[in-house]
């Protein structure tokens, strides 16, 4: 999507080289970083250079081609995975990612498998944008139906953490159907929640949407609720780092919050997802999805911009006081309006999933 003037997409090869944008960095400093070793690639995920799942899952295919280079081997191989699937526990793509690359690369010749990774990971990149595209429309007849009752109001939306186009290679999940919206002419305003404690949205989204010239605010975590009270919000759409085969949806952390205040007020909650976030293997989100625990830094300091320039990390908490960050929690799949995916909104249930997929179902 747009930066400036210029087209750009969160990962992408320059003369033969794997380049990230540094989303820590935004969005007060762009910075493109290029990662040439497995290790710097692993550090990039586990860090959030890069994050959301899709991009998480582009990364690591790419972590693996990088790899390659260095060591090809069967061990080289094993390693690489390794290394990739212990850098964050909770989105799927990761692990789906890898496997791909692994069963891909397994019957390939040592002397070929770096040429061959290279493509296959860019494929992947490559159908991470075209899933995203195809979100974005399926998502859009949601949203014209809802402009067509609004009589030329904006289309109120509301949006946790950053499922923009920085959380996969392009489009975004959520934001693809507003992108496709705002491109077709209907007016969407999008309540943009600042997603404590690493503030995604605040970071990350807003700057997506600034860039883009589409309507937004800020808001805090607590105030969704009140705004769907008061008719100000005519539907949720969020991401998803995974999602059961029954239709439980595990996103950021606050993202269960949003579905109840929802449900209580009859506001539809979509979340939009790429099919490689459907976990097949789980069913029962709450109990048996891994639930990333992060540093209480990210809860105790808040990063942010001096009005002198300068960046830095400011302590909100008393020193004594420990903090608990849970990163992600879980959707039970009631509370879910639909599911968004390049193939077409799903009911939140096994067999509308399954009907759906029936080609992965069980995989
Ligand atoms: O911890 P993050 O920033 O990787 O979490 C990202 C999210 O929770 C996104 O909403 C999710 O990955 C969907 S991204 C298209």
């Amino acid at each position: 999507m747009k930066v400036g003037q210029d087209h750009y997409r969160s990962i992408w090869v320059e003369q033969g080289a794997v380049r990230i944008i540094d989303q820590t960095r935004l969005p007060h400093e762009f910075v493109v970083v290029t990662l040439d070793t497995l290790d710097r690639a692993a550090v990039a995920i586990r860090d959030m250079w890069v994050r959301g799942a899709p991009l998480i899952g582009a990364t690591a295919a790419f972590g693996v081609a990088i790899a390659m280079q260095a060591d090809a081997s069967d061990e080289g191989l094993r390693r690489a995975c390794e290394v990739l699937i212990a850098t964050r526990p909770t989105a799927v793509n990761l692990r789906w990612a890898l496997e791909d690359m692994a069963a891909h690369l397994a019957p390939v010749a040592i002397s070929d498998r770096a040429a061959v990774a290279m493509a296959r990971a860019m494929a992947i990149s490559d159908d991470d944008v075209g899933i995203n595209a195809a979100i974005g429309d399926h998502g859009l007849s949601v949203i014209r139906e809802i402009a067509a009752r609004n009589g030329g109001r904006a289309v109120n939306i509301l949006t946790h953490c950053n499922a923009g186009w920085l959380a996969t290679v392009d489009w975004g999940t959520a934001t693809a159907p507003i992108y496709k919206a705002h491109q077709a002419g209907i007016a969407v305003h999008v309540w943009v929640d600042e997603t404590r404690p690493r503030n995604q949205g605040a970071h990350l989204t807003a700057w997506e949407m600034a860039s883009h010239g589409i309507s937004h605010k800020l808001i805090v975590d607590n105030a969704g609720g009140h705004l769907m009270q008061h008719g100000e919000v005519d539907m949720v759409i969020v991401g998803t780092d995974r999602t059961t085969a029954q239709g439980d949806v595990c996103n950021k952390i606050g993202t269960y919050l949003k579905a109840l205040a929802a449900m209580d007020n009859g506001v539809p909650f979509y979340v939009a997802l790429p099919s490689p976030t459907i976990d097949w293997r789980v069913k029962d989100g709450v109990r048996d999805i891994p639930i990333e625990e992060r540093s209480g830094d990210e809860v105790s300091f808040v990063q942010g911009k001096l009005a002198d320039g300068t960046v830095t990390r400011l302590r909100i908490s008393p020193e004594a006081t420990p903090a608990a960050n849970p990163a992600f929690d879980v959707t039970p799949a009631r509370l879910v309006t639909g599911l968004i995916t390049e193939r077409g909104i799903s009911a939140a249930s096994a067999p509308a999933l399954a009907a759906m997929f029936p080609d992965r179902v069980g995989g």
